[in-house]
Parts: structure tokens; sequence; C-alpha cells
């Protein structure tokens, strides 16, 4: 379908509460349709906290499926296409859900930012594998703050100072980062097939975190093969492409900020003050009670 994006209804929304989860209805205008959604056994759910590096698993694990039998999905195809957003919906365009009903692939990769109680229940019926991605809290946010600032359908996201506050409460589309991680992290002990990666191990070595999800997908690519991933999936050759680097997006600002801004792990040290690092690290130690959760924020 065709949509003169001038016609889209691309406002910044508001958020409201949605199950005990703070939302916009961008996420929740067919949420029967998701909830209904039927997985398929070998569909593979990458499940992440906004911001917490989706775009670059996401493409990491379409190069290992279809990185050596589509060259035309490489150049043509966006990412965000290949991998739909499943409770995404912009009227009239289209929704998650109907993206991943009609992907002609197998398996099929599918994007989730929904915390771990609102995942629609055919995926745990069907014993799908899940990928999940977690990233420390202060580079998170800061992220999100920029992202917020870019993204013209998420809500205003205000000054730096009330935004980390708002992010301290959990007062963000899909929820507090907390209670993400924390349950997500849950989830993993009780179902097998979940693998809960790490965006600060994945800068520190991607090859060693390819190797690892290789292992729980059951793939064995070529050294080659391997080598053209780790190449292809760093941060400056993401942003040089189009296909993955979101310059093609109708809600996105980039004169703001780009969408592939700095791919760093601590530069949350360019924008807490030390006042709001202590308080957030006190309130972190509060809401973060699980030792065997741990977070670096520097490598
Ligand atoms: S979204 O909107 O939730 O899908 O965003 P998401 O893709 O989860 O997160 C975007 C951040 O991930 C960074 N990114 C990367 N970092 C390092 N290496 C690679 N290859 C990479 N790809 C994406 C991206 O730059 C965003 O982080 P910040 O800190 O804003 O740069």
């Amino acid at each position: 379908m065709s949509v003169d994006p001038d016609k889209l209804d691309l406002r910044r929304a508001e958020l409201f509460d949605f199950h005990g989860v703070p939302m916009t209805h961008f996420f929740t205008d067919t949420w029967e349709d998701v909830q209904n959604f039927q997985a398929r056994p070998d569909d593979i759910l990458i499940a992440t906290y906004t911001k917490a590096g989706t775009t670059w698993i996401s493409y990491i694990l379409d190069l290992l499926y279809f990185g050596q039998t589509s060259s035309e999905r490489q150049t043509s195809t966006p990412i965000y296409e290949r991998v739909p957003f499943l409770e995404k919906t912009i009227l009239p365009v289209g929704s998650g859900v109907d993206q991943a009903n009609n992907l002609p692939t197998s398996p099929r990769l599918i994007k989730t930012h929904l915390p771990v109680q609102l995942v629609p229940k055919s995926f745990w019926e069907q014993n799908c594998r899940v990928v999940y991605v977690a990233r420390n809290a202060k580079d998170n946010v800061v992220s999100y703050f920029h992202f917020d600032r870019m993204t013209m359908t998420q809500p205003e996201p205000g000054d730096w100072s009330s935004y980390l506050q708002r992010f301290m409460k959990g007062k963000m589309v899909f929820g507090s980062w907390y209670d993400h991680v924390n349950g997500w992290w849950k989830k993993k002990q009780a179902y097998s097939n979940l693998h809960y990666m790490f965006y600060e191990d994945m800068v520190e070595d991607t090859g060693r975190e390819i190797d690892k999800l290789c292992s729980f997908l059951g793939l064995s690519p070529s050294v080659e093969e391997k080598k053209q991933i780790t190449d292809g999936v760093q941060f400056d050759n993401m942003k040089k492409n189009d296909m993955v680097n979101y310059s093609t997006s109708t809600a996105m600002n980039f004169k703001i900020s780009p969408f592939m801004r700095k791919g760093k792990v601590g530069d949350w040290k360019n924008h807490f003050t030390v006042a709001q690092n202590e308080e957030f690290d006190e309130d972190y130690k509060k809401k973060m009670k699980d030792p065997s959760l741990q977070f670096r924020t520097v490598i």
C-alpha cells in the first residue's frame, strides 16, 4: 500500500497506563491482534528494552540466516521490514502483526520491546527461541533520550534532567528498564530457549558473542562467513548502510540526532552530572536486588 508520508499521523504521542505499563497508542492500537498472534515453532523472537541493541542483533541474525541466500534482501529491504516490530502500528500503513504474518522467510525474525508478561502466549506455547539483549541502564537512558528527541512519534522528552527522573520512575514507553531486564532475566531461569545477551559484551568482542549466539541457535557458519558478518555489523559499517541505519524512516529527524548515534559503552559520562550519578546509583541499588544480574557501565 502506498501512502503519502505527509498523511501519516506522526505526531508525538502521550503516555498512558496499559496493563500496568506506560505505553503509547502506536503499540496498543492493534493489541488484540498482537495478543492473538500465532507464532510458529521456528520463529525467533528478538526481545529488548528500547535502545539496547535491537537493530544490531536483528542485523546479525538476518545475516546469519539470510546473508548468503539473498543479496537483494541486503541491498533493497530495510531491516525494519525484514524484522517486523510486532506490536507497532502506524495507521493506515499497517501493523507489525500483518507484516510478520506476511513474511515469506523461515525462520521469521520478529522484534518486540514488550516486557515479558505482555508477550503473546503462542511464543511460549510453540517453544520459540528468544534472543534478549540488555544494555546497562546509564547508556540505555542516554540513547533513549536522544532517540525520543529525534523520533516524532515518541512522547516529548523534555530536558535531560527531567528525562532521567522519568526513567528512574519507569515512566517510559514500554515501562521501567529495571522491570524489563529483571523480568526477562527471571524468565530465562524457567524457559531454556532464551539466550540473554549484553550490549557491553557485544561491543567488547562481537565475534565471541556471535559464536555464543550460533551455538544457541545450532548454526555453524564458515570462518569466512563469520568474518563477513562480524565486519558488516561493526558500528561504522552499519552507520553507512542505509538498509540498517534507519535513514529511510519517515518518523525520525536525523538533523536532531542520528539513529546510529555513538554505539559506545560509557557515553553516559558525557551526560550525567556527579550529583545525578550519585542519585542514580542509590536508586539503582534499591531496584536491582538480584546479584546474579550484573551490568557493566564501562568496559
Ligand atoms: S531501537 O529504536 O530500540 O530499535 O534502537 P536499538 O537498535 O535497540 O538501539 C540503538 C542503539 O544501538 C546502537 N548500535 C550499535 N552500537 C554498537 N555497534 C553497533 N553495530 C550498533 N548498532 C546499533 C546505536 O548506535 C544506538 O545507541 P547509541 O548509544 O544511541 O549510539
